[in-house]
This record gives C-alpha cells, structure tokens and sequence, in this order.
C-alpha cells in the first residue's frame, strides 16, 4: 500500500496504521507479541532510547502492534495522537490524572456511566481532588458550576443509559474561557455519528470493548487528542503501566475494520426498534435521540450524523420489566454494549449498579427502565422477539 492520505472512515477503518511494505508485505497487520526486542548494540539501544532512531525496546513503553492500533484509532477519531489503555476506565483514569494535582477540582456532568460516577466519588476525592456536579447536563449549570479551581470539564455523550446528547460546542466554549480542558466519553457515539475534537473537545474517551472493537471479545480503552496533551498522557502511562498487551491491540485492529459497517447497521436498527417501541401499547416512554419526542432530537440532528444502538424504554413497573428482559431470547442478558450480539438489561444491575439507588432514581434510571445494545442481527428479529417478550403480562 502507499502512504497516500485517506480520509474517509470506512477506507481509514481498512488501511490506517499498517503499512505493508514495513511487515513483508503482510496484507493484514502482524501480532509482535514479543516483551523485549532487542537492538544490534548498545549505541543502538541507545539511539531508540533518546527517540534518535524508530524502534521499539520493551513493549510497556511501546510495542508495534499497540501503536497500530493507536494510529488506526487516532485516524478515525481525527486525533493526532490516540493512546489505548487496559480499558475504558484506565482510560477515564489516564485521561484525566496528568491534569489534576491535589486542591484541583473538575466539574463533571451528572449523566455518567456508572464506573465513572464511582471512581469521581470513591477515588478522586482521596486523592484531594474535588468534584463538582452540575445540576444537569445543560450548559447552563455546567457553568455555573466553575469556580476558580476547576481544571477540567468531563461529559459523557451519549450518555448511557438515557441517551442524553450534550452540547459539546457549549460545553467548548465554557471550557475554554474557564481555562480548563473539556474531556469527552464518546464511547456510545463513536467517530462514526459524532466528532467530539472538531467542536473543540480537548481528549476523548473510548470505552474501546464497546463499538470501536465490536465483538465483545475484549477490554480496552482508549484516549485521543492533540499530541500536546496525548504526550502527557503517554508519560503517566509509561511510569504507571495500564497499557494494552499487543494481542488486545491486535483484535482492537481487526475488530476497527469493520467498525463503519457495523456502526452502520448499529444505527439502522436502534431507529427501528425505538421506532417499534414507541408505538407499542405496554411502553411508556422510549429514550432514544433518533425519536422526534427525545428531549435532545434537535441537537442529536445537528451534532450526531447517526443516532447509534442503544435504546432504552419504561414499561409499567419494576416486576413487568424483569419479566420482559427474562422472556426474550434473540437478546441475551448481560451488560456491556456496542457488541455484534444484542444485549438487554436493567441498567440498576449492570451499568449503574455500584450507584446508590437513591442516586439512580436522582438520574432519572428507574426500576422499571429496560436498556438495550442492539447488535447487527437482521432488526426484524429483533423486534419480533421484543414484541414477544413485551406480551408478559405481570401477575
Ligand atoms: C460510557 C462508558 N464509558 C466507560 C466505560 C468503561 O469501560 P470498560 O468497561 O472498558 O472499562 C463503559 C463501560 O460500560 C461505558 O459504557
């Protein structure tokens, strides 16, 4: 292949980060799953060492495969750098540490995943770093949540499991003249239906095991952004060690190629099941910002170029959706998204359930909210098997 440059996803999703003339002309990237590599001789060593020569030394520092898959995410992300991480919360983790010392405080939204909301209350506050929430996800409250401390603005979007958009040009635009940096968890949109870093993002976040690697056959999280702050992240990364082993970087490549095609399918069947949903008699309310009646459809129209794979809807009570998640088939029930297989789940016992119920009921996840990953079987599947778990009637 040459170098020439490419630029649209679905080419980028095959040819980013392989370049098969450096690899024997393999038409697909190699696995290096090699610990150390060694050098001709010590001035050699050396040279690697000071980034006087491109090599490779020891694959927590830097491993071929792992940068392949760095390069091929940065592409589609439109990043000039990307960094993968063990997973989405080493991700989370990794993003935000080199930014924040003790007395710092970040301002976060409160429509976060529920790892996130955990490791925000449990972990940062220990280490000295206060965490304001805003009231909603507006713009508005974000803020009026800055103060004089505030390194950082953290939003996720969509936000799972409401599906929630948020503004990130606004939130760009606080950020910036707060002098802080706004880190985005785009792992429910992906590089496919939204570009969090054109609209002035500083670093997105993947949950890579979600859409980005598809086949729910792996852990891995991923930071890109501009090579001023990815440099930082790297270091901290370097001296810590989350890193991802080549063999997780090398499904990640493969599971990237098909990415576009997947994402495309993701999207074409989470309309049609919010669609079927929505008319259906035993639903009460379906989230999905694809539906005129979604509290941010306007925005999701002009920021997102598709509405994604998860759904989530309200039946009658608490006992009605158990037994619905318990009467489908097609859908398997597990947590986790974004895979080829689809999922259902009560978000109170898998994404949200190290959150306090009281807080979930505050985030508006009530027990009788059912989410769905729609994976890329054929959607008439789907939803035949949905309106078959829908006629459970509760006794
Ligand atoms: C939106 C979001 N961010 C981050 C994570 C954490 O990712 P991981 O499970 O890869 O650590 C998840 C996991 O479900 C998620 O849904």
């Amino acid at each position: 292949m040459s170098d020439a440059p490419r630029d649209r996803i679905a080419t980028l999703a095959v040819h980013a980060g392989h370049v098969s003339s450096e690899h024997l002309g393999a038409a697909m990237p190699p696995l290096y799953q090699s610990a150390t590599f060694l050098a001709a001789d010590t001035a050699e060593l050396e040279a690697i060492n000071e980034g006087r020569q491109r090599g490779f030394v020891y694959s927590r520092i830097r491993n071929p495969t792992v940068l392949a898959a760095e390069q091929r995410l940065a592409a589609l992300e439109g990043a000039e750098s990307a960094i993968l991480f063990a997973s989405g919360m080493a991700a989370v983790a990794g993003a935000l540490a080199p930014f924040l010392s003790a007395g710092d405080e970040i301002v976060t939204l409160p429509d976060i995943y529920g790892g996130s909301i955990r490791y925000f209350t449990d972990i940062l506050p220990r280490q000295g770093i206060g965490v304001r929430w805003a009231a909603s996800i507006g713009p508005e409250d974000v803020a009026v949540s800055i103060g004089p401390k505030t390194k950082l603005i953290y939003a996720e979007t969509p936000t799972n499991p409401l599906v929630r958009v948020v503004d990130l040009a606004a939130l760009a635009a606080i950020a910036k003249s707060a002098g802080a940096l706004l880190v985005v968890d785009s792992t429910l949109g992906g590089p496919m239906n939204q570009r969090p870093l054109e609209l002035g993002t500083d670093l997105v976040i993947h949950s890579a095991s979600k859409y980005l690697n598809g086949h729910s056959d792996l852990i891995v999280g991923a930071v890109a952004g501009r090579r001023e702050l990815t440099k930082q992240v790297r270091a901290l990364q370097q001296a810590s060690g989350g890193i991802i082993d080549p063999f997780g970087a090398w499904l990640l490549m493969r599971g990237m190629t098909t990415y576009p095609l997947r994402m495309a399918q993701h999207n074409r069947s989470g309309l049609a099941v919010a669609q079927f949903l929505a008319a259906h008699p035993a639903v009460k309310r379906v989230h999905y910002p694809g539906l005129a009646d979604h509290p941010d459809h306007a925005l999701a129209c002009r920021q997102m170029s598709g509405f994604g794979g998860l759904v989530s809807f309200e039946v009658a009570d608490e006992a009605t959706a158990r037994a619905v998640v318990d009467r489908a088939r097609l859908f398997g029930i597990g947590p986790s998204i974004g895979g080829v297989e689809s999922l259902i789940s009560q978000p109170s016992n898998t994404s949200h359930h190290s959150v306090t119920p009281a807080r979930r009921i505050e985030m508006g996840i009530v027990p009788e909210l059912v989410r769905l990953s729609i994976g890329i079987e054929d959607s008439d599947d789907l939803i035949a098997d949905l309106a078959q778990a829908l006629e459970t009637k509760h006794e």
